[in-house]
């Protein structure tokens, strides 16, 4: 997704710039470009490609000024080009636009424009916006920015910067998020706090329809009427290093090592002083629970399988039937959802578009809203009734896994709680499971002191071309996790398969040397896994089981096993993805790929 950040100040704002940018390259993106106002007007570079292009090409040609706008762009209209990288601009080059999001009414505004004569050089929604601009400038870029703002329609934050008014540029927001960073004779706006937390910890996030006027001096806020905002900033507690990568090759890793943290902060910030799970920031009361005669789980790609586990979670303790659905199926499938729903909406980035429509449909069937989400203030964390944070801290990674297992322990958490209440759960039931969950984080701790047999796997696996996962019931959830992490970074085609399914299809794709990860920790069902893997073994594949220590029955027919701690059936989701994980972190490795940055992908999906 598109990062954004626009500097007013002191400082070289190409430095500011290029640096912001730098921390928002976790977004995702195919080319990058600044612009600068200078005593020569207005300057500017963009090319298609890394950052470092554009960085490289400025320490050659520097752009000197104090206020400026960069960007890098993740392409949605128009392919990634040096043309169609942002800044855009008017024909005369004095003003000069950066977009996240999509004009949805671009091609009527376009056509409105090219009649009036402007030619267009891009391929991008973006460039009408730099038009309109142009066409209602008077020489008030805040007022223009109003007007504008009348017009275009659909998702957007956009900063604009015009020649003519070197010491301001205005920001957009309409459902893409923006940050105001507040400094001394200083100010920021970007697309997330990284960006600016080298230079301030006062940020506030802009609101959908808000305009930003930013100055040296100050930043005045108006909603679409006109009206004055006053924003109350906050002071950013973590560290710009919580959001670097602090020592280790790629964030991936380090946010693999960080599982038992995340899992700690997420679970002993909600445990009173008597044991029980408290969950001051969810208003749910015992008769709010006793009401909903159904859940909806709502959640895109990694959110999704901690969903599916979530569902066979909060169905096994608080038995109430649960729907997991993708959020993109969900809103066009006219889903079951009313005043007796509780609909809970997981999303790391709080901001991911498909998740957040759902809310929208939901909230607008009557269902009261529950979300799971990792960034504070974030589009889905505010529009929800009740937020359960996971405190991960910032996962930067494309590929998701702290906020994947941190996420797990929001649903058991939540689960519990609702058990309780209902009394679906005894007291030394729920305290055992309590004890076993914070327990979690230090099991994690000493699995992941020793990578050694996920490193081996990926050795065997590095050069196949296709491998599938299986697994029976929560480990089938478990199986879908590992190979879309797989799949994701190492670009091995991965896929996953219920076991008991395998007979009705997908063990034709099984040949000599088809490696298959056989995820086992359910007690009951191992035998019948066992069985699974004989049919697959007799096949020619090579298997690699995931067990439980004290197994003695898939040592007897895998090639090889992987052994996490023994917990609770139920718990055993949170300690056995993370082999799933290590391994695709190594296979990625091993075949010399971006881990943090995989092809295609983004971070944050604020587009549908
Ligand atoms: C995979 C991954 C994605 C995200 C998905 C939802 O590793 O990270 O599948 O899980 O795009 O993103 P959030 O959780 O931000 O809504």
């Amino acid at each position: 997704m598109c990062g954004i950040v626009g500097y007013v100040g002191k400082r070289n704002a190409q430095e500011v710039i290029i640096s912001g940018l730098e921390k928002l390259e976790y977004r995702g993106y195919d080319s990058a470009g600044i612009a600068v106002i200078t005593e020569n007007g207005l300057e500017s570079a963009k090319f298609k490609g890394r950052l470092s292009v554009l960085a490289d090409y400025l320490a050659e040609h520097p752009i000197k000024g104090t206020t400026g706008i960069g960007h890098t762009r993740w392409a949605t209209h128009g392919v990634p080009s040096d043309e169609n990288a942002h800044p855009h601009f008017n024909t005369a080059k004095t003003l000069a636009v950066i977009h996240n999001g999509i004009i949805e009414n671009y091609q009527e505004i376009k056509a409105m424009l090219i009649e009036k004569g402007y030619v267009f050089r891009s391929q991008t929604d973006t460039e009408c916006v730099a038009h309109l601009f142009d066409l209602y400038y008077d020489g008030d870029l805040l007022k223009t920015a109003f007007k504008v703002n009348s017009i275009i329609r659909g998702t957007y934050a956009l900063l604009i910067c015009h020649r003519d008014s070197p010491d301001e540029f205005v920001a957009l927001r309409n459902e893409a998020p923006l940050v105001i960073g507040y400094g001394e004779g200083e100010n920021f706006v970007a697309s997330d706090i990284p960006a600016v937390l080298e230079y301030t910890r006062q940020v506030a996030f802009l609101e959908n329809g808000e305009i930003a006027h930013v100055t040296a001096d100050g930043v005045t806020v108006y909603n679409s009427k006109g009206d004055t905002v006053k924003k109350e900033p906050f002071t950013v507690e973590w560290t710009l290093e919580a959001a670097t990568k602090g020592g280790y090759d790629h964030f991936m890793l380090k946010e693999i090592h960080e599982q038992p943290q995340g899992i700690r902060d997420t679970i002993n910030t909600r445990i009173d002083a008597n044991g029980y799970i408290k969950l001051d920031d969810i208003k749910l009361t015992k008769a709010d629970i006793e009401k909903f005669d159904k859940i909806y789980v709502v959640a895109c790609g990694t959110a999704y399988h901690a969903g599916c586990v979530g569902k066979y979670v909060i169905e096994k303790l608080a038995k109430i039937p649960v729907m997991c659905d993708i959020a993109s199926e969900y809103r066009y499938s006219d889903p079951f959802v009313d005043d007796k729903t509780l609909v809970i909406v997981v999303s790391q980035s709080g901001e991911t578009a498909d998740t957040l429509a759902a809310l929208r449909e939901s909230k607008r069937k009557g269902a009261r809203i529950l979300s799971i989400t990792n960034v504070v203030g974030s589009s889905i964390a505010r529009e929800s009734d009740d937020v359960f944070y996971t405190w991960a801290g910032p996962e930067v990674a494309v590929a998701s896994t702290k906020a994947y297992t941190t996420q797990l322990v929001a649903f058991y958490m939540i689960a519990l709680n609702m058990a309780l209440a209902k009394g679906t759960i005894d007291e030394a039931g729920y305290f055992e499971l309590v004890s076993q969950l914070k327990n979690t984080a230090d099991l994690l701790e000493e699995m992941l002191k020793d990578d050694s047999e996920e490193k081996e796997v990926a050795s065997l696996i590095k050069d196949k071309s296709a491998l599938f996962y299986l697994g029976r019931s929560v480990d089938m959830q478990t199986a879908k996790e590992m190979a879309l992490k797989l799949k994701e970074i190492s670009y091995i085609y991965a896929e996953s398969f219920a076991g008991g399914e395998l007979k009705h299809g997908p063990i034709a794709l099984i040949e000599p040397g088809t490696p298959v990860i056989a995820v086992s920790t359910q007690t009951a069902l191992v035998e019948k896994m066992v069985s699974n893997i004989q049919e697959v073994k007799r096949r020619g594949a090579f298997v690699i089981g995931i067990g439980c220590e004290g197994d003695t029955l898939l040592k007897g027919v895998c090639d090889k096993v992987i052994y996490v701690p023994k917990v609770d059936d139920l718990l055993a989701p949170l300690v056995s993805v993370v082999p799933g994980q290590l391994i695709a972190y190594h296979t990625s490795l091993m075949k010399g790929y971006d881990v943090d940055k995989p092809r295609n992908l983004a971070k944050s999906v604020t587009v549908e």
